[in-house]
Parts: structure tokens; sequence; C-alpha cells
């Protein structure tokens, strides 16, 4: 039963009073922003404060085509800001220094805290005197590695306010993981707090730190500076949890938080940075090798930051909106942080889990706030619709007015019952695709405007110019499915990669010369919408942590007992796609429990625990092709059980298929 209706138009409750009320609305603004791109984002930026303007001649430039010389992006080029003095001192000088920017809700119910735009501001301040007392200069790297609290903000504000970029990673992340990525961004200071409950685990983040700095230092890297928040002695435990838990500190490299920050200074003038000077950085996996460190700079990003969120949630003064993303992820830095400051908004800020103390805590949060925007994760949402619906329904709900979904692609059963059971059939919902690269929403629908079919993002954001292409780069017209692909920057997409211009080049400007390639594809419909299908590239997305599958590949055959390792996406009903592997073992090796448990652990330890494979299949041989090349397709085949496997005559070995087939575990399912 996917769908009743394939169109669902926005509700008079969406669309009353929003910024955006209707299709040709939507269209005529869309017009404007790409045909003058410049005075359209112009205007915008005359809400926020500049130092020095940006020259008018210069607004608006870019290369997208490796023939014609090095791609860049570059907006408002010659204007100096500071984004920590837009989102914090222009919200108070205007009036919002009494507003709540976050109510903190803790793991545990009986946490809860609040935190207004002045007092926000003399925190980020207070840690900025004391970043600088540590020697971060402007343009220096600061690593972070942190729960969902309030001084997760501070610290990304105070890195701007000194024009320092952050880099925080997941704290999902193994040490292994963590080390990699401070080793290369060059951190000399680390922010990271003693630990965090999530439901009734207990992450000890700073001995993960502790591991990282170790490890770095052997790879010739020393982290000077570690400051650490005591969080958990302030938060209650789950029942029956031990209280006793000691944070290590290193004399002369750690420092506690209590100990530094309330003792500073709670003014720091901001420093003026150029338009295109960095903001911060973030990780996100690439389809070989190192994670790649994608770079946003600073006025572009604020800009696009700032208008995606005021359209795309149509957030209004009095709204409380709730996004409940970690901070480690881009979605974490553009709609709890950047975003929503930007606009004086007022949010939660969630650091818990949706299923402690029980199934209704995203419930009864909604309820408690009284949250009119809310935002998550299709794998969220199938988790939830597992249970009864009365979970759901026992809280009062009716403060919703738009649902957002971003991720992964959301299915219409997930999409309906999102629609259905959480926003009533009042509220609008919002599939917002884009990526870390992309700074903010690239395709999704706007709220009270655009019409909406379960499961599509819709149409392009203001300034976005969406094109599919062919396998051969011939541009798709009307109806087709194609490459996903952009001839134009807006103002929030990357600038480069960390250290590595050529890889940025490479990655997402050369399969298709002239245009940013997405790595999905998507198919344009009769009506216009837009339907994202997925990676075309060797990309799994698990519950929305993008990985690749020769990452995975790579960390497996790092074990003694594997001579190679292939693998690949399958369909799972909650995470979206999971982990299938297949392994082969080296001529001594054996494929027994041990090596399973050893192998999912050492992914646990190398990458992160989301990274868990969920099935490991013994591959005596793999498919390969006579020039040695395995055929994933074949292997996509086999983890589905699917026996049409289509043309094999390429294969080296045709016996290897239904040796793999005869050779699936039990616990692999269909
Ligand atoms: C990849 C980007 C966007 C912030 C979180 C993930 C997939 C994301 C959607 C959506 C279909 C989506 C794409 C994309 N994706 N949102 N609404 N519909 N697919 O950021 O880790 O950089 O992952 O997530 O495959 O390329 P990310």
């Amino acid at each position: 039963m996917p769908s009743e209706k394939s169109v669902y138009e926005p509700s008079a409750h969406a669309s009353k009073g929003a910024y955006v009320t209707s299709l040709p609305q939507y269209q005529q603004m869309y017009r404007r922003s790409v045909d003058d791109p410049e005075g359209f984002w112009g205007e915008i930026a005359r809400h926020f404060h500049w130092e020095t303007p940006a020259d008018p001649a210069r607004f608006f430039r870019y290369n997208f085509d490796v023939a014609k010389g090095p791609i860049f992006t570059k907006w408002m080029d010659g204007a100096t800001t500071n984004v920590s003095y837009n989102l914090l001192d222009r919200n108070v000088r205007n009036g919002h220094g009494d507003k709540v920017a976050f109510y903190w809700e803790g793991n545990h119910p009986d946490d809860y805290s609040r935190l207004t735009y002045r007092k926000l501001l003399e925190e980020v301040c207070r840690l900025a005197n004391v970043l600088k007392s540590r020697g971060v200069q402007k343009g220096d790297r600061v690593a972070v590695y942190m729960p969902m609290i309030l001084e997760a903000v501070v610290t990304l504000l105070a890195c701007a306010r000194i024009g320092a970029v952050h880099s925080l990673v997941f704290a999902g992340f193994s040490a292994d993981s963590f080390a990699e990525r401070i080793v290369d961004c060059g951190a000399r200071v680390l922010v990271t707090a003693d630990g965090a409950w999530r439901g009734d685990k207990l992450i000890a983040l700073k001995s993960i730190c502790d591991q990282a700095m170790s490890k770095c230092a052997a790879d010739g890297h020393n982290v000077e500076t570690c400051l650490v928040i005591g969080h958990l002695g302030r938060v209650t435990s789950p029942k029956g949890a031990s209280q006793r838990h000691k944070t290590p500190m290193t004399v002369g490299r750690d420092i506690w938080w209590h100990d530094a920050v309330p003792q500073a200074s709670s003014s720091c003038y901001p420093e003026w940075v150029r338009a295109e000077d960095p903001l911060f950085m973030l990780y996100t996996s690439g389809s070989t090798g190192k994670p790649k460190g994608v770079l946003h700079t600073t006025a572009g990003y604020l800009l696009y930051a700032a208008t995606t969120f005021k359209y795309v949630f149509d957030y209004r003064p009095d709204d409380v909106y709730w996004c409940t993303a970690d901070v480690g992820w881009i979605t974490g830095h553009t709609y709890v942080v950047y975003g929503p400051l930007a606009n004086a908004a007022t949010s939660v800020l969630f650091e818990g889990t949706p299923f402690y103390p029980d199934h209704g805590r995203f419930w009864s949060v909604v309820e408690k706030y009284r949250v009119t925007q809310f935002y998550t994760a299709p794998t969220a949402i199938r988790a939830l619709m597992k249970f009864d619906e009365r979970l759901v329904k026992r809280h009062d709900l009716t403060s919703l007015r738009v649902l957002g979904s971003v991720g992964e692609p959301i299915n219409p059963e997930a999409w309906l019952w999102y629609y259905r059971v959480v926003g009533g059939e009042r509220c609008s919902i919002v599939d917002t695709f884009w990526q870390t690269e992309t700074g903010g929403h690239v395709l999704t629908p706007l709220p009270g405007a655009t019409p909406m079919k379960p499961g599509a993002a819709g149409f392009p954001f203001f300034g976005v110019e969406p094109v599919l292409l062919d396998e051969g780069g011939k541009e798709i017209i009307g109806e087709g499915e194609g490459y996903l692909v952009f001839p134009r920057p807006w103002p929030g997409l990357m600038r480069t990669l960390f250290g590595n211009h050529d890889r940025y080049e490479l990655t997402y400007f050369t399969k298709f010369p002239g245009y940013y390639c997405t790595g999905d594809g998507a198919k344009r419909d009769a009506d216009g919408f837009l339907w994202v299908t997925g990676r075309v590239d060797d990309m799994l997305n698990v519950s929305g942590h993008l990985m690749s599958t020769a990452e995975v590949e790579s960390v497996l055959t790092e074990h003694r007992g594997v001579a190679e390792a292939a693998v690949v996406a399958k369909p799972h009903p909650v995470k979206g796609e999971c982990l299938y592997c297949f392994v082969t073992v080296t001529e001594d090796g054996v494929f027994d429990e041990r090596l399973l448990r050893e192998l999912k652990q050492h992914v646990r330890e190398r990458i992160g625990p989301f990274a868990q494979p969920d099935v490991i299949q013994n591959a005596p041989a793999l498919p390969k092709t006579r020039s040695g090349k395995i055929m994933r397709r074949i292997l996509r085949k086999v983890a589905v059980n699917d026996r049409d496997v289509g043309d094999v005559s390429t294969l080296a070995d045709g016996t290897v298929v239904e040796q793999l087939f005869a050779m699936r575990p039990p616990d692999a399912a269909a």
C-alpha cells in the first residue's frame, strides 16, 4: 500500500502565513534567483552585517570547466564579515538578546536547560578568549569531538569568532578515524567532553580522544591542548548504571573547561575575515582512499544556510524548531547551528536517542516544547513506525506545521506514516536532498507552496539548477533518468577539499566537464518532480551515514586471516542499506565464529560502530572478469538471494556464482 494519492497539495494549515504560499510564487522567485543571482542574493545579504561591503562587480564568479583552468567559486568577493557576529551580536542588537536560542534536552528526561542569545554570545566570547590564549590564530584548525550539548555550539562559534576553522568529527567515529582526521587537518587544539550517555550506554569520549592523540603522536603530530567539558557529573545517569567514571588528564596538555572558560572575559572583538576565508571543514567518505575534508567558506555559506532554513522550514518568529541530527554531520552544522541562529530562531538541542527512556521520546519532546518544525531521518521514521501508533497519538502534536526528512531517499510507506500519524495530515513534508558538499538543501519542496509526492525531493531551491545527464554526458530534457549534476554553483557549495584541490577537481568535475557531479542518480517525472534514486558510485548509505565499499574492504583485508574482501550494499528495512561483506580467507586462515567476531570488532575500531557489517559471508572465490575486476553486480544479487544474475559470460570462472549462492549464511535472510 504505497500511496492512495500520488500528489499531496500543501494544506491550508501550512500555507496560511507562509513566506511562499503558491507554486507560481515559488516559480517566480526561482526564475529571478537563476536569472539574476547577484540581485537575488544581494538583497538577502543586506540583512547581514558586512564590515566591508562586497564589490558589486565581483559579487559572483566561478569556473566549472577544467578545460578553462582551475575550478573555483567565489561569492561576495571583497566583503569582510564575521559569522559569529551575524549570528549573535547582530541578533542581540536587533532585540533578541533575551530570546531562547536553544532549549537543551538531555539524554535523561530530568536533564534540561536553556540558553538565550545574549548568554550564548558571552559564552562564545569566553571560549574564544581561551582558544586565543592557547595560541589559536586565524586560519588554524581546531578539532572537535562532542556530544549534543550546548558547549558544542559554543565551540563552533568561538572558532568562527577568531577566524579559526573548526573540524568537528562525529563522536561515533573510532579513535583511529578521528586520529586520521586530526593529522590530515593539522589541528593542535582539540575540544571534547569527558563522556556522554546515549540511552543507557556510556560513551567515554575523552578516552577515545586520548587514544586518538597517541596515534597522532605516533604519526609525528602533537595535539598541544585538549579542552575537556565535565559533562557526566552534571547529568542523571540511567537507572542501574555505575555513577563512577574517572577521566584521565595529562598535565600540561589537558585542561578542564570549568577551570578555564568561566574565568575568561565575556567580550571578544570579532576577527573580520574575508568572504572566501574558510569557516569550517567537515570530513565525508570518498569512494576511494582517505576521507575528504570538505571546506566551506564564510559569506556564501552564511547566506545559503540562512536562506534555506528560512524558506524550507518556513521558520516564523515564534516557532520552535527541532532538528534531531547530530552536530557531527553537515545537517547538524547547517540546520542545528548556522541556519537557525542566522534567523534568530529558537531550537531544541537533543542529546538523547528516539528510544530512551521509551519509544515515545521524540513525541514527548515535541509536545513539551510545542515544536513547530521537526526534522529527522528516514531511518528513525522507519524504526519508529514499527511500534504502536498509540505511542505517537498519546502526545499532543498539534503544534507541528512542517516535517523534514534528510539523509537518504524516503520510501513512500515511511513518508505516508510520517504524514498521517505524526503530521495528522495537516503538515507539509519537506524531503530535503543535499550533501555535505552542497552546504545546504538543493532539492526540496517548500512548505505551503509546492505540492508533494511521497518519496520525491521535488524541486530545486532558489539559485540551484539541476541537470540530468546520460552516460554520454548528453542533457536529458523532460522526463527521464540520469546523473544528477549542476552547471553553476549556489552560494553554499563547498569550495575545495582541504589541502587537495586536485582531488576536488578529479572527484567532482572530471566525469562531466562543466558540471558539479553529485554522485547520485535522479529521475524527472512527467510533472517535473525530481526523485533522487541513490548513489551511482561505490558508496553505501547506512542509516544516513555515507561510506564507501572501498574503505570497508580495506579495513577487512587488514586482518591477517583475510586475503580478499568485497562489500556491497543490501537493502535493509530500517537502515535503508546495510553492509554485506564477502571474505576470502588466506591459505592458512579459517572462516569461523572467531574470525567473524574479530572482523566486526575491527571495523568498529577502525571506522566506527555504525559501520559494523550485518552479514559476512565466506567466499572461497569472488566473481571476477578475465581482467580481474570484481563483478559487484553479481554480489549484490547474492546478497538479496536473487538468482536472476543476468549475463555472466565475462566471468573468468562461472562456477563461482553457484558456490556463493550455496554458501549464503543462515543469518543473511532474503
Ligand atoms: C548523500 C549525502 C544531506 C545531509 C546528510 C547526508 C543521500 C541525502 C537525501 C534525500 C535521497 C539523499 C544522497 C547524497 N541523500 N538526502 N532527501 N533523498 N538521498 O550528507 O553524508 O554528505 O550524504 O546522502 O545519496 O549524495 P552526506
